[in-house]
């Protein structure tokens, strides 16, 4: 019995239309995709090197190793990287997210639940309030919480020893992160970068694996080629694609993907309707720019943070758009793909 849901022609286009729904993806299918393993966890060799470097250093000595962060747009295997250092310690891994830790109850509940030699992931770290910042310093360089006990003129604080543990952090938006609590990565902070063709294959072909499918080259380098050079989005059309071939009865072909791509409004860049809506506004509402990313947001009626790291990492990297203190600017090359 297949383990996805039934897919109709209907629903194959509706489901998971657009940029942002690509990037942001399917929790249950990053899981199933997700590599356990190091050797399966492709490019990225700059950060994987220095990460098994630092790991296997603390291992030999019985040591925890020095906290570390990631950060990179959305998709490109920060979480994944996470999963693969608790493995390589053989440690317990802790999720959370900046956004869930709101009061210091939360974190001091965290912290003092922690088995000791856990690894402590916390998930775009950069939304975490500034006081739950302070009282994570201590945490982290002398493995203590300093916690008030009481309220009013009776209020004492307590130091409270904490189990040893790492902590992993991984932001979409580095330059959100305070510079303090920045310097706390003693391990290192590492950008993760978008994927060239030749690794996105390599993932494609793997997940195809997984999935069970076989993929011939035709396409594999056509679902790479339209991948946004992110692994994330490259295993959604996979999947995607698979769907397609399904409901219609047909192979796994380059022709199958060509029209499962033409039928979701995927372009040969793997631009989507999103992007195009994006550039379309930039150019005919506000005149190809610059224009301030509050009011680019307010015209494409979304949040400018999904505006800054959903739609636009992809178009700077194909140099569409340039982003400068005045704004948002439409290229040439931008002008070119509109064929103005
Ligand atoms: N280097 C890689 N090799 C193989 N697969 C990868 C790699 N990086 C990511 N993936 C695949 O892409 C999916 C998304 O990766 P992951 O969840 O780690 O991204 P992320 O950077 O944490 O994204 P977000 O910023 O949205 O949290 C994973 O489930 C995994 O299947
Ligand atoms: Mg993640």
């Amino acid at each position: 019995m297949s383990s996805t849901p039934d897919v109709t022609p209907e629903n194959l286009r509706s489901s998971s239309d657009g940029a942002v729904a690509m990037i942001r993806g399917d929790h249950q299918l990053d899981a199933t995709l997700r590599p356990s393993v190091w050797d399966d966890y492709v490019g990225q060799s700059h950060v994987k090197n220095n990460v098994q470097v630092l790991l296997s250093a603390a291992k030999k000595r019985g040591d925890m190793p020095e906290h570390i962060l990631f950060y990179g747009p959305p998709g490109v295997g920060k979480t994944t990287l996470a999963h693969l250092v608790a493995a390589a310690m053989e440690a317990p891994l802790k999720s959370t997210s900046g956004v869930a830790i709101e009061r210091a109850g939360d974190l001091a509940a965290i912290l003092t639940n922690l088995e000791p030699g856990s690894i402590l992931f916390i998930d775009e770290i950069h939304q975490l309030s500034h006081k739950i910042e302070e009282l994570l310093y201590p945490a982290l360089e002398s493995g203590s919480l300093d916690i008030v006990l009481g309220k009013g003129p009776s209020a004492r604080t307590v130091e409270l020893a904490l189990p040893p543990f790492m902590l992993v952090g991984a932001t979409t938006r580095v330059a959100q992160l305070s510079s303090p609590l920045r310097s706390r990565f003693g391990g290192g902070v590492y950008q993760l970068d978008f994927y060239s063709d030749e690794d996105l294959r390599a993932i494609i072909a793997r997940s195809a694996g997984v999935l069970g499918l076989s993929a011939p080259a035709s396409v594999v380098e056509k679902i790479a080629s339209r991948s946004r050079a992110t692994p994330r989005v490259a295993n959604a059309l996979l999947k995607r694609v698979r769907d397609y071939a399904e409901v219609h009865e047909r192979e796994l072909t380059a022709e199958a993907c060509d029209l499962a791509c033409e039928l979701f409004g995927i372009d040969p860049l793997g631009l989507t309707k999103d992007d195009r809506r994006y550039l379309e506004t930039l150019l005919k509402g506000f005149k190809g720019g610059p224009a301030g990313i509050r009011a680019l947001a307010s015209a494409l009626h979304e949040d400018p943070d999904t505006v800054e790291n959903v739609y636009e990492p992809y178009l700077l990297r194909l140099g569409f758009i340039e982003r400068s203190a005045q704004g948002r600017r439409l290229t040439q090359s931008g002008r070119e793909y509109l064929h103005i």
